[in-house]
């Protein structure tokens, strides 16, 4: 049974708060078995919500996630993402029919659209509408969507379906919480916060790891712990091996303080203005 948190998608259904990133993986055929080894410990640990893109490693990460899964298919919750340049209306279709294969599975939980396209939005979610009717995908989404383009998104037929706004979030990354967080929380949109440990750049702050030897806890999962403690928001650190995982999954059972939480603002300060989305 799995007992992590949960976050709630707009349609009722529940997704483990804390996830699996793949982005690299499948690009090494030398590192493939231990990265579908790191993910199936992941789902043992109950990160059964793993994320994945047709875009990494030209669709090297939804083999291994394929490999990663096999025999497994019912305890996961699979995402993945069509790059813009096929988020035409059959582009679509083709994109998420190729991912499909890859991944040895009938259905994606969670479609996504890699970042915004110069296909109108309008296009894209009747794709998703498509794919939805015909048990191809179960939910769709968006990523890298600032909130000018979420009003955009929900003003067209069928865009208020959005499942979650995948986005770049972590102490370093704050920026969203001046607009994009609010806007989401009111209107019940969860947040998938990637590269929670700023792609292992946290790991490096002096401030982090104090926290970290008061806890007896790692820097990872002081990091991790911090994206945790925030509402409606899905976590998915990538770790391409077992003992990360672990790690990782450890940040479950820390509970940062409030005097933690004020060294933390002190260190990486909230937004006091508007800032663009960030996604490097
Ligand atoms: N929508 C988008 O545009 C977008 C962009 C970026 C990422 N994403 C998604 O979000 C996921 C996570 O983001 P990310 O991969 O950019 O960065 P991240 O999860 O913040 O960091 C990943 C890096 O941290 C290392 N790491 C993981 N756990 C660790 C631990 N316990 N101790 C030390 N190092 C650790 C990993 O190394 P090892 O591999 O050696 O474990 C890897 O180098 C991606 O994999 C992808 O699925 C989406």
């Amino acid at each position: 049974m799995n007992t992590l948190p949960t976050v709630r998608l707009p349609t009722g259904e529940t997704v483990p708060a804390l996830g699996q990133g793949t982005w690299n993986m499948g690009d090494s055929s030398r590192r493939r078995k231990e990265e579908a080894a790191a993910l199936r410990l992941g789902l043992d640990l109950g990160m059964t919500l793993i994320h994945t893109a047709e875009m990494y490693a030209s669709g090297g990460a939804e083999e291994v996630v394929a490999e990663a899964i096999a025999g497994r298919r019912d305890e996961v919750f699979i995402v993945s993402k069509v790059m813009p340049t096929n988020a035409s209306r059959r582009g679509t279709v083709a994109a998420c029919e190729k991912s499909l294969k890859r991944l040895r599975v009938e259905a994606i939980d969670l479609y996504l659209l890699h970042w915004p396209a110069n296909v109108p939005i309008a296009e894209t979610v009747d794709a998703f509408t498509t794919l939805k009717r015909a048990g191809k995908i179960r939910h769709w989404g968006v990523s890298n969507f600032d909130v000018d383009e979420m009003e955009e998104l929900i003003a067209v037929p069928g865009g208020d379906a959005v499942a979650t706004n995948q986005v770049m979030y972590n102490l370093r990354r704050r920026g969203i919480e001046y607009d994009l967080v609010p806007w989401s929380r009111q209107r019940g949109i969860p947040i998938m916060a990637y590269s929670p440990l700023d792609q292992g750049r946290l790991l490096r702050s002096r401030e982090i790891e104090q926290i970290a030897v008061r806890h007896n806890a790692t820097s990872a999962q002081v990091a991790l712990a911090w994206c945790l403690l925030q509402e409606q928001t899905m976590v998915i650190p990538k770790a391409g091996n077992e003992a990360h995982v672990r790690e990782n999954h450890g940040a479950l059972s820390l509970q940062l303080d409030d005097k933690d939480l004020a060294v933390l603002d002190r260190a990486f300060a909230p937004p006091a203005r508007k800032k663009p989305l960030e996604s490097t």
